[in-house]
């Protein structure tokens, strides 16, 4: 544990942009597949210590919407690692008391990972010491999309009346509905841009940006992305005085 880590400031939210598992593949002389296959390492190793840093909500971005448009090789190793992992890490899921969550579009991935996600969530669901999301065959745009269909039909049937669609009620038609806004999001391999996750959520999130490729992103990285994040002024538009008092 880093000594410089104040365990009273650590974010309650963190969302993860993994990537950098090609590249990283690249530079080792490996396939990509195989840079995949570390890349669940560095899930394994920062689900492990997010657990024993006590951050009760971590959001893992493992597949994109756009990310159906990879070749099909690839996208059949990435389903296949999934449930490799989700069968994998079962007990260590129950044994830690982490409840499995996903968001996305679950319905339009292989029936095998749509069993195995619906299994592992079902048996884990009233655990509560951490919520694990992971994203698969999620969009923000697309979520967006479905939360004003949700609700321009219930304008229609009169369940609710449009005077009253507010941001509490949009919040309560997301994906993330049982999540807190993202109070850390953090991006590997260099690039700096959102992709399509979690627009709404990261209203105020701070943003942390690192050149390490993801299989390479471990514990001690994690530590330095959120003493960063400690040593960052969450003024949510108010003054830096009005914060200080
Ligand atoms: C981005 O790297 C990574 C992905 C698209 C997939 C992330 C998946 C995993 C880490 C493994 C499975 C996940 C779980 C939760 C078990 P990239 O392929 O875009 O890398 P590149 O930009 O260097 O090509």
């Amino acid at each position: 544990m880093n000594k410089n880590l104040d365990r009273n400031k650590l974010p309650k939210h963190v969302a993860i942009i993994m990537d950098g598992n090609g590249r990283w593949a690249a530079k080792n002389g490996l396939q990509r597949i195989s840079g995949h296959d570390s890349g669940v390492k560095s899930v394994q190793e920062i689900v492990e210590e997010a657990l024993d840093l006590n951050i009760p909500y971590l959001t893992l971005y493992a597949f994109s919407t756009d990310n159906w448009n990879r070749p099909q090789h690839e996208i059949g190793v990435l389903m296949n690692l999934l449930v490799k992992y989700l069968k994998s890490e079962f007990n260590k899921l129950i044994k830690n008391n982490i409840r499995l969550n996903t968001i996305g579009n679950i319905s339009a991935l292989p029936k095998l990972v749509q069993d195995e996600v619906k299994r592992v969530s079902e048996k884990t669901k009233n655990n509560e010491k951490m919520v694990l999301t992971i994203a698969l065959s999620y969009g923000a745009r697309e979520e967006i999309e479905d939360v004003v269909k949700k609700i321009a039909l219930e304008v229609k049937n009169n369940t609710i009346s449009i005077e009253n669609v507010d941001q509490s009620i949009i919040n309560r038609h997301l994906y993330t509905r049982n999540l807190p806004d993202v109070d850390l999001l953090i991006r590997t391999s260099g690039e700096q841009r959102l992709s399509n996750f979690l627009l709404w959520q990261i209203a105020y999130a701070e943003l942390y940006f690192t050149k390490i490729y993801w299989p390479d992103f471990g514990k001690k990285d994690l530590h330095e992305a959120l003493l960063n994040y400690q040593n960052r002024e969450r003024r949510f538009g108010k003054t830096s005085e009005q914060i200080n008092v």
